[in-house]
């Protein structure tokens, strides 16, 4: 039928469930040798190679302005590599036209610290709006919702105003516009900044619980307390640079930089 195309992702960039065999097995994200500058003689990331595999946890965090936003941003499009590749999915997301960019961002759940919902829209609009990029029958968009809602803890919230929510819920109708079109890898973006511990700490677990069904999770945070209470793979990027612990803080071997970080 002429009139409606169907938009449709490339194979590529289906979700990790719907992936293929040889691309199951592969890192679902790689960043090699990957430079940033914003000033010319000052790099805010410098030769940063990094490999993360399909269904990982990791925590990326450093000081404010390490450049862990910076790094996020490389991934979702939001900037572009000055050297160096990000692959995902083993595609080159520098090289992607601007055309592919929405194709990218379907499969790529993003979340922030400021939420970024609609406050006068309602909890199902803000949620069904990450569905409208694709050509998908009203009552299909009405079950992902409904099962998304379920899985952030606001099972028939749907009809209610945004407004009307606490912090801790907004974050959780994001979580839910982010995890709605299934993509294979979540990025967030200090999720728990606006949030009281004890909310950080739930909204950390539900983006666990996501992780536990096989999609993985970069999760940005600055926040020690957070990371100190989880055993997660934990990427820290100090002056451009990445180091890392394989197993959380209470492995770490690296450098004093993150004994300093930890306090
Ligand atoms: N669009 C931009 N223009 C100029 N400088 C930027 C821009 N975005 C980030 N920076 C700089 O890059 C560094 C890293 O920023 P960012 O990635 O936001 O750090 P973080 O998220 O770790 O706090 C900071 O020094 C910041 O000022
Ligand atoms: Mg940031």
């Amino acid at each position: 039928m002429q009139g409606t195309k169907v938009v449709r992702p490339f194979p590529f960039f289906r979700a990790g469930a719907r992936a293929s065999q040889p691309q199951l097995s592969k890192p679902i994200l790689v960043l090699e040798d990957v430079y940033k500058f914003f000033r010319p003689d000052q790099p805010t990331l410098r030769g940063v190679d990094l490999s993360v595999e399909r269904g990982e946890f990791a925590f990326i965090t450093g000081p404010s302005g390490a450049g862990k936003s910076t790094l996020l941003k490389l991934v979702y499009r939001e900037l572009r590599v000055d050297e160096g590749r990000v692959l995902f999915c083993g595609r080159d997301i520098a090289r992607l036209t601007d055309k592919s960019i929405p194709f990218l961002r379907r499969n790529l759940g993003i979340v922030f610290q400021d939420f970024r919902i609609i406050d006068h829209w309602t909890v199902f609009e803000n949620v069904a709006v990450a569905l409208e990029i694709v050509s998908m029958p009203q009552r299909l968009i009405r079950s992902r919702v409904a099962e998304a809602l379920e899985r952030v803890g606001l099972a028939g919230r749907g009809p209610e105003q945004t407004s009307n929510l606490s912090g801790g819920e907004k974050q959780r109708v994001a979580v839910a516009r982010a995890i709605v079109p299934e993509p294979a890898l979540i990025l967030a973006d200090e999720p728990t900044g606006n949030l009281d511990p004890h909310l950080a700490i739930d909204i950390l677990t539900l983006f666990e619980e996501i992780n536990s069904t096989g999609t993985t999770v970069l999760f940005a945070t600055h926040d020690h307390s957070l990371i100190s209470k989880r055993d997660h793979r934990l990427i820290s990027i100090d002056e451009g640079r990445v180091s890392e612990a394989q197993q959380g803080l209470k492995h770490w071997q690296g450098s004093s930089g993150i004994h300093t970080l930890v306090g």
